[in-house]
């Protein structure tokens, strides 16, 4: 395995003539959710390039970027394990040399909208640096986790509306045995504050099986928070940011008498550490 600083070393282990390409983008502090990830590119591709940044741009909150967990080591052991044949791990001044970049990407509408609302200006940072992370990595295919639904669905509108050569893999959500999905976050999660996170896929699995048994988008979204609305009255921990039903395509609302696909999210802070999760449901 390879471990490329820069984007000339990067540039020095191009996959042989003909052979594919995968990438998975991270930032670091890997788990399992991630290597699900680096599986499903070694069944996709010839060659798996992993990137390792901590993207400074899509931090909303100064303290957040400080905390986030770094540990390029531990990350670099396991992604060998999994067989990765090249990580790239640049530093913030090898991303961005001379500052932050001037011209960027917008996510437009999607970034406006629950996480976007949320986190103003944080989808414009992440499809900043990817876009950037296709360039210098150049994939025949890029793979993004279903737990981050909206990212995903603002990195395919850019993909397409840029007319971006990549085809992009969307992989399942990882999640412990109690249902907790993975995220590099929940380190942060006291014993307690972690029993109390489960209340987010317990919302979620309550909206999914609504779904199953026939309810309508408006009773889906609220057997999803009724959940959320106990657990929060026995916690005074849990403060529910939202838990709504979303276009997959567009990543707005859903109108209550929406029949398809939807995205049911929910976000959640759980003490000092915002959680996320999704679960991906047909209505009607
Ligand atoms: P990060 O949070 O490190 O996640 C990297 C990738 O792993 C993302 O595609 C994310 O959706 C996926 N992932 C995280 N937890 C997962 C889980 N439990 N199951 C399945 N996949 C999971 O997302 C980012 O980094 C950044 O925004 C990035 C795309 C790298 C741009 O900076």
């Amino acid at each position: 395995m390879i471990l490329a600083s820069t984007a000339a070393e990067l540039a020095a282990h191009a996959p042989a003539a003909g052979q594919r390409r995968a990438v998975v983008m991270t930032m670091g502090a890997l788990h399992e959710g991630h290597l699900s990830l680096v599986r499903r590119a070694r069944e996709l591709a010839d060659q798996v390039v992993v990137t390792i940044f901590v993207n400074p741009l899509q931090f909303t909150d100064a303290a957040d970027l400080e905390r986030y967990p770094r540990t390029l080591d531990a990350d670099s052991a396991l992604l060998e394990a999994e067989g990765a044949d090249v990580v790239f791990a640049p530093s913030v001044e090898e991303m961005y040399p001379g500052g932050d970049p001037i011209v960027t990407v917008s996510a437009g509408d999607i970034g406006e909208v629950f996480e976007g609302e949320h986190r103003p200006g944080h989808f414009d940072g992440v499809l900043t640096v990817v876009l950037k992370l296709l360039h210098l990595t150049r994939p025949d295919v890029a793979l993004f986790g279903a737990k981050d639904a909206q990212q995903v669905i603002a990195i395919r509108r850019m993909v397409h509306d840029l007319a971006v050569p990549v085809e992009i893999e969307a992989v399942p959500t990882v999640r412990d045995a109690d249902g907790l999905a993975l995220s590099s976050r929940n380190v942060h999660l006291s014993a307690s504050e972690r029993e109390t996170s489960l209340a987010l896929s317990r919302a979620l699995f309550a909206a999914r099986d609504a779904a199953r048994n026939g309810a309508s988008a408006a009773a889906v979204v609220d057997s999803g928070r009724a959940v959320l609305d106990s657990a929060t009255r026995a916690s005074a921990v849990l403060s529910v940011d939202y838990l709504a039903a979303l276009d997959p395509s567009s990543s707005q609302p859903v109108p209550d008498d929406y029949r398809g696909d939807a995205v049911i999210a929910v976000a959640a802070r759980v003490g000092a550490t915002r959680l996320i999760d999704n679960v991906t449901v047909r209505i009607g």
